[in-house]
């Protein structure tokens, strides 16, 4: 089973240090770039993402990235 993209650009979001954010991998929750518990009955289970800063960070929108949760480029070859 192939994750949905939800959109081809990312998710900029301000974390917050020592908060933990669940990506959603599977691209089906309403909630981008954010698990709401959509991926039931599928193989995917979302990703932990632990802010050590406080800053913005583009969370990765197609579900195609390389690089763990956030956007490597990989939407720009959709
Ligand atoms: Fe997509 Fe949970 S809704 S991983
Ligand atoms: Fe997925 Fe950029 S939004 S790699």
């Amino acid at each position: 089973m192939q994750a949905k993209i939800a959109q081809k650009a990312p998710y900029p979001v301000e974390v917050v240090a020592g908060q933990s954010y669940y990506w959603c991998a599977c691209g089906q929750s309403k909630k981008q770039p954010f698990c709401d518990g959509s991926h039931q009955g599928t193989s995917f289970t979302p990703t932990k993402f632990e802010a050590s800063e406080t800053k913005t960070v583009y969370f990765c929108g197609c579900k195609q990235t390389k690089n763990g949760v956030l956007c490597d480029g990989s939407h720009n070859a959709l």
